[in-house]
């Protein structure tokens, strides 16, 4: 079975500099399906189905890939308790069903994914470790699908659609959510399952315990009391790896004006512009480098 080169390969993969910065807003969106026929948007090459695999939810929809972005409504359903490979294989299954069965679909997912097995089960089933997840998605699809971790997938969307469009160099992608995912891309490469959020730091191990959205809601705090935290993490960073560019993704990147201040770091720091879609395009483009 064909992999694709996210996956644990000693290359990175390249990514391209594609530069596009267009949105397609509801009233674009449907010119855009008025416009387009329905056979052009279902183009293998095109035309791909991302899935974005999450504790809480599963979300998905088709995706442009030469534009990064989304040419169906994004359908989202829960993530199924436990959060066993049957389980999340049916969603997957009804999903890519609804969206008519296409024949190239990415996944990503919260876990380290090494060719195709993933590796670890932060915030889902222990079932995971050691599944040989692409293979499993694969069977009940009918269709070779590629896998990558989430925060490497977002990564890789930013890199070429988003926040990192116009940065060569170190960049350093942080999604802050239920768990801390990490994508760290170096002119263009994506050098995967970095999975800082796991990282011990100041006696908080994993660090993601003590600096995640989910922690910022559970404990309460305020963004005052919260970004200082989120600064002590990039700081860290910083330290180890020298980044040009720090973006901030997840959810919370639409609050990014309400902690910015309090992260007090050096290189520059800006939120992710493609918000929860990331995930879903960076998944569709790993789809393409099988
Ligand atoms: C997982 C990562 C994931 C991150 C964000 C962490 O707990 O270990 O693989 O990227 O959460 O979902």
């Amino acid at each position: 079975m064909a992999r694709t080169q996210h996956e644990g390969a000693p290359n990175a993969v390249r990514l391209g500099r594609g530069r596009s910065k267009r949105r397609l807003g509801p009233a674009r969106l449907r010119s855009y399906f008025e416009a387009t026929p329905l056979a052009s948007l279902r183009s293998p090459l095109m035309t791909v189905l991302g899935v974005d695999i999450g504790g809480s939810g599963i979300k998905a929809a088709l995706v442009d890939v030469e534009k990064g972005v989304l040419v169906t409504e994004r359908e989202r359903v829960k993530t199924p308790k436990p959060s066993s490979p049957e389980a999340v294989g049916e969603v997957v299954r009804q999903l890519h069903k609804r969206f008519d069965g296409p024949e190239r679909v990415g996944i990503c997912f919260p876990a380290v994914v090494r060719h195709g097995v993933t590796l670890s089960a932060a915030n889902v089933d222990d079932s995971w470790i050691g599944a040989p997840a692409r293979e499993i998605f694969s069977r009940i699809l009918g269709v070779e699908v590629a896998m990558l971790n989430d925060a490497d997938a977002a990564g890789i969307a930013e890199e070429k659609f988003g926040a990192a469009a116009d940065h060569d160099g170190v960049v350093l992608l942080l999604t802050l959510g239920t768990g801390i995912g990490s994508a760290l891309i170096v002119d263009g490469r994506l050098v995967p399952n970095t999975e800082l959020g796991h990282l011990e730091l100041d006696g908080h191990d994993p660090v993601e315990s003590w600096a995640s959205s989910k922690v910022r809601k559970t404990e309460q705090l305020s963004y005052e009391e919260w970004g200082p935290r989120v600064g002590v993490l990039l700081r860290h960073l910083d330290m180890l790896f020298s980044p040009d560019l720090f973006i901030i993704g997840g959810g919370i990147s639409k609050k990014f004006h309400r902690f910015s201040e309090f992260l007090g770091t050096d290189p520059p720091v800006v939120p992710a512009t493609m918000g929860n879609q990331a995930g879903i395009v960076g998944a569709a483009m790993a789809a393409t480098q099988t």
